[in-house]
């Protein structure tokens, strides 16, 4: 990728340009685990051999025409049971920049993809470690379909399929960097209350019945919100509201 030139103040100011590795995420865990790195450092790769996503899948992306990066942060002001605001922040992020690039029917899907209406053009991978009750280190590893036009997956899209047209992208992750150094500064001068309010006012099937799998059963629900610690709450028919984690709910129509 061409060089990055984000006005930020200290996110990607460390860039670590790989031509080639195996997961960008992997690759900021195992620096933190040998060497001292700033906070703010970006790994980046054009082409990611093994990339991991959420619930154990793994994130295809075709070489040289996506973003697959991580971005290593400190959020040690955040207790373990406000880990979510890091899924908040980055979505939120993703968001804000891809508004002021494409069309009006972009949402988040809980907890942090990134739709188009009903197709996938990003997804967030976060990985932390903890000290004592609270956040050491954080690992936001994000992949977002920027040029690539053919997927094996049909619910899958890209800005160029949207938009109609190539994106340069390391503009594209200048201006990524730049939007999340503001949510993350946001969230850090105290602000989680307006940001979930803004993440929820953005949620994919908000407020509409759908379907929805849990421990192999389909029911129909609605989604009415987050709790505290970011698990999925959904009402039930009989107006019982249900909390869930990741691995405990699938979305189905
Ligand atoms: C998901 O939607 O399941 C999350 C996908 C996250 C993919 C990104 S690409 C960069 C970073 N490195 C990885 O191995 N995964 C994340």
């Amino acid at each position: 990728m061409n060089k990055i030139f984000a006005q930020t103040l200290f996110l990607g100011k460390n860039l670590i340009d790989l031509p080639e590795c195996h997961s960008t995420n992997t690759i900021a865990a195992e620096l933190l685990s040998r060497q001292s790195v700033a906070e703010g450092s970006v790994v980046t790769t054009d082409h990611q051999t093994a990339g991991r996503g959420q619930r154990g899948n793994s994130w295809e992306a075709a070489a040289g025409k996506n973003l697959t990066f991580s971005i290593i942060l400190k959020p040690s002001f955040l207790h373990v049971q406000e880990q979510f605001s890091l899924n908040i922040i980055t979505s939120l992020a993703i968001y804000d920049l891809l508004t002021e690039l494409l069309p009006p029917g972009l949402s988040i899907k809980w907890p942090n993809d990134i739709y188009y209406y009903q197709q996938k053009l990003g997804g967030i991978l976060i990985e932390n470690t903890l000290k004592n009750t609270s956040l050491e280190w954080s690992v936001l590893g994000i992949g977002l379909n920027v040029n690539q036009t053919r997927f094996k997956d049909g619910k899958a899209s890209s800005m160029a399929i949207i938009a109609g047209k190539d994106f340069a992208r390391a503009a594209v992750l200048e201006r990524l960097l730049l939007k999340l150094e503001s949510r993350y500064l946001q969230l850090k001068a105290g602000g989680v209350a307006a940001l979930r309010k803004e993440y929820l006012s953005r949620l994919y099937w908000l407020g509409e019945v759908h379907t929805f799998r849990s421990a192999g059963e389909d029911f129909n629900g609605k989604i009415i919100g987050i709790d505290k610690v970011g698990r999925l709450a959904v009402c039930l028919p009989d107006d019982e509201i249900r909390y869930f984690w990741i691995k405990e709910i699938e979305f189905i129509r």
